[in-house]
């Protein structure tokens, strides 16, 4: 499929489905501490989601079957809410959110801690969030995608982390996955040359030991092979002619 662009009408769209998700995440963060459970964390995520006149996009996405992927710990991504799952004083909770405003999808994720966590897990947050912000700033008209992916990398790996080799962020738009697909390291080739008016969802995954990860029998949480802690930072961004609009923060 071509990359899209879209039109200042469409981009309107995007903004708004960005802002409601911002504010999902804004209320989701106030809710994170010891004894809630992950399906408490989705069922406040969608009640959240409907009542602003939205759908959860990942509401059975290839059969997924929540609205927030909650992922604790060695978990990567993809986690599925359980109410036996209980959040405790020192585990780190990955909260990947999205939402479809007038056909127009937003994708976002964070990485909190729960209580006191560990100063290495506040570090493998800290930096998962930044090389976001490292990698955007090649995301602009002009630069080559995988400008922005060889960022994320040499900052993540510089600080010595790994990134998820096996997932990649996407563009966004009127599906919650379109093309181009952007890796979080390096690969053959530059990559499309970006343009004003894409909208893509950049979105580091990051582990605190091995990049190699595997699927549990559920068919859907991704966890670190050894065991590591791993976070997530994703936001819902536009290219322009500057530096790019970060449609999914306030
Ligand atoms: N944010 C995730 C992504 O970009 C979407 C979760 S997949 C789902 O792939 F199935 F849970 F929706
Ligand atoms: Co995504």
């Amino acid at each position: 499929m071509p990359v899209t662009v879209k039109s200042e009408k469409q981009i309107a769209l995007m903004r708004e489905a960005g802002h409601r998700l911002a504010l999902v995440h804004e209320a989701l963060q106030k809710e994170i501490r010891p004894g809630i459970s992950t399906l408490e964390i989705d069922r406040l995520g969608e009640e959240m989601i409907r009542d602003m006149g939205c759908v959860p996009n990942f509401k059975n996405y290839n059969g997924y079957p929540a609205s927030i992927c909650v992922s604790v710990n060695d978990e990567v991504v993809h986690g599925i809410p359980s109410r036996h799952r209980i959040l405790k004083e020192g585990d780190i909770v990955s909260l990947d959110a999205g939402l479809i405003y007038k056909g127009w999808h937003s994708d976002a994720a964070r990485t909190w801690g729960v209580g006191e966590i560990s100063k290495e897990a506040q570090r493998l947050i800290d930096v998962t969030r930044e090389s976001f912000f490292r990698g955007i700033r090649f995301a602009r008209e002009g630069c080559h995608l995988h400008e922005i992916s060889a960022a994320v990398q040499d900052y993540v790996e510089g600080s010595g982390f790994a990134v998820v080799r096996d997932l990649v962020g996407h563009g966004i738009g009127t599906h919650l996955h379109e093309d181009p697909e952007i890796p979080n390291f390096r690969t053959r080739g530059r990559g499309i040359r970006l343009t004003a008016g894409m909208t893509l969802a950049i979105e580091p995954m990051v582990t605190a030991g091995t990049w190699q990860v595997s699927c549990l029998d559920d068919d859907w949480t991704i966890v670190t092979d050894d065991g590591s802690l791993s976070a997530h930072y994703e936001n819902t961004i536009l290219i322009t002619d500057g530096e790019c609009e970060i449609l999914s923060l306030r």
